[in-house]
């Protein structure tokens, strides 16, 4: 009998990618850039899976041009705002997404974030090497105190409730947004559900863990920069599009808030001539909250078994939309 066809569109760990050989002939996309859109689709043509990265748009063309015989749409990734779901469930395709495993180390490179961002730890770390530290001074490398103050979570979703939890650690106030109020998770932990601007206006801290969709792109422009207070930070580990960056950059320079820290820009790469790059507040690394060697073998093992529970028709184990699922 022959093997289904998949095309995987980036290395991920090895075991995973055996596990898939067990069943599909595989199409391995090994550089590490990835791959161009005319390669993607021309790749993807007869497949019947695909195992793809937030880099790789996903739409109804790409489907058209796969063909009708697309049993599957594996994502390695928790937020799929590169798939049109609607176009892969129109056709009956489920698509799998890889939440929870990567939850905990999502969490805790946030806090690494708000904690650097606050402490100043980059600036410290650049004249630490630079010769710029010439001497221990009250008044240099003043950041922001973390044990005891607000925290405002935007988004009281998986990861947004693990950042809730580790400021607990921190004898934190919580507050949370979230258009669904989750008062099952306000029995297990002491925080409040407010509104967006009485969120920003009594955070220390404001850390974004929203999905990215119509409704949250730009959701922080000049208006909610305005509204925070000059010594609070932004902390942004969901999607960079939800922030407009040149408004953050005026907000930034301009010292309406203190400082931000960065795992995920608009675009991405970040351009090494954008202005936020300029900003010695501004802390961004490159999109690699979830990067840590037990959670990227997780989110593997996870893709793959979507992949190959979607060509044996077997149920996904995650499903992004489990209404056209088998
Ligand atoms: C995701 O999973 O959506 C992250 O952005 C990468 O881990």
């Amino acid at each position: 009998m022959t093997k289904p066809k998949v095309f995987i569109t980036r290395n991920i760990f090895p075991e995973a990618i055996e596990e898939i050989k067990k069943v599909a002939e595989v199409d391995l996309w090994t550089d590490d850039m990835p791959p161009s859109r005319e390669i993607l689709l021309e790749r993807s043509k007869g497949v019947d899976g695909i195992l793809c990265l937030l880099t790789d748009r996903i739409d109804g063309e790409f489907m058209d041009i796969a063909g009708p015989q697309l049993k599957v749409i594996s994502q390695i990734a928790v937020g799929y705002n590169n798939i049109d779901i609607e176009q892969a469930s129109k056709r009956g395709i489920p698509v799998g997404y890889t939440p929870d495993v990567l939850t905990h180390a999502t969490a805790d490179f946030a806090f690494t974030l708000l904690m650097s961002a606050a402490r100043l730890v980059i600036p410290g770390h650049i004249a630490s090497h630079d010769g710029s530290w010439k001497t221990w001074h009250p008044l240099h490398f003043l950041g922001q105190d973390i044990y005891g103050a607000t925290i405002g979570i935007v988004g009281m979703g998986r990861i947004g409730f693990e950042m809730a939890k580790r400021s607990t650690g921190f004898d934190m106030e919580i507050l949370y947004y979230d258009v669904n109020r989750r008062e099952d998770l306000e029995q297990k932990l002491k925080m409040k559900h407010v509104g967006l601007d009485e969120l920003l206006d009594q955070s220390d801290f404001v850390s974004i863990h929203v999905d990215l969709n119509p409704s949250t792109k730009h959701m922080f422009s000049s208006d909610q920069f305005r509204k925070m207070k000059n010594s609070s930070v932004i902390i942004n580990a969901a999607r960079g599009p939800v922030i407009d960056h040149m408004a953050l950059y005026s907000a930034l320079k301009d010292k309406e808030i203190a400082a931000a820290g960065l795992d995920v820009t608009d675009p991405e790469p970040i351009p090494n001539d954008h202005p936020l790059l300029t900003l010695d507040n501004c802390l961004i690394v490159p999109h690699i909250a979830s990067a840590t060697v037990e959670t990227r073998r997780a989110m593997s093992n996870l893709a793959a078994t979507n992949l190959i529970n979607g060509l044996t028709g077997v149920s996904l184990s995650t499903c992004v939309n489990p209404e056209v699922d088998n």
